[in-house]
């Protein structure tokens, strides 16, 4: 089946447009470490777009001579539900968008198939937020470069549940080197913050199968799933 034709299986309404991260005048990214040397301690910046402006001068590892746009976020920055995914592909970095490719548009669909948008209930950014050359894995060393800013997203947004899509967002976030096919779909916890480790969504475009136990019928059982903690966490249950 054609990935344009997977997207459409979660369709239930049009896709949601990403709003792009707003740069804050007077701003000055000099006063900030670039230099992977020195941490970004928890409380380094007080907005998204502080931060944004930031990451478009990183260096703190080699992502940072060959990206476009660093990529850092679209969704809303109250959002109860985090979206962690791995990094940018051509799209984003293009862009500066996180997920606006084919994974993305097949995410919105997940998302839109349960009533979550990213105007009110998602924030989504990625472990690394500049793109990998040749969409590679990002490496170890990537990843730890890049981890103080991802701290900062969760601070910043202080989500109720995050989902993590796939081994690589799941190893970067929790250090959990388990397969995701064995821990998907299973509540945990980290820093306090109540996660799920979700398929990622280029995966569901490789397996267009829909028959249940198929990986698009597990991602289908675990928003539901998903949906309904957040049902309940709003409800105050
Ligand atoms: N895949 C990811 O993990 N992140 C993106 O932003 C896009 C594709």
């Amino acid at each position: 089946m054609a990935s344009d034709d997977q997207i459409s299986l979660f369709d239930l309404s049009g896709t949601a447009t990403p709003t792009p991260v707003a740069s804050t005048p007077n701003y000055n990214p000099d006063l900030i470490p670039t230099d992977a040397k020195v941490p970004i301690v928890p409380g380094t910046y007080n907005s998204m777009e502080e931060m944004s402006q930031h990451c478009n001068r990183c260096q703190r590892c080699k992502l940072g001579q060959s990206r476009t746009h660093a990529v850092i976020s679209r969704g809303n920055p109250q959002a109860p539900i985090m979206i962690v995914g791995e990094g940018p592909g051509q799209n984003e970095d293009e862009t500066g968008l996180p997920f606006v490719g084919k994974a993305g548009q097949l995410l919105d669909k997940i998302l839109e198939s349960v009533r979550l948008t990213t105007e009110r209930d998602v924030f989504i950014c990625n472990v690394v937020k500049c793109r990998p050359p040749g969409n590679r894995t990002p490496e170890a060393d990537e990843i730890a470069a890049c981890r103080g800013y991802l701290i900062e997203q969760v601070r910043l947004v202080d989500p109720q549940i995050i989902l993590l899509t796939g081994a690589t967002a799941v190893r970067g976030v929790t250090g959990d080197k388990q397969g995701i096919t064995k821990i998907r779909g299973q509540w945990t916890e980290w820093q306090g913050k109540l996660c799920m480790p979700i398929f990622h969504p280029a995966y569901l475009l490789r397996n267009p199968s829909k028959e249940k136990g198929s990986p698009k019928w597990l991602m289908w059982q675990d928003i539901q799933a998903v949906r309904a903690r957040l049902d309940e966490l709003l409800s105050g249950e």
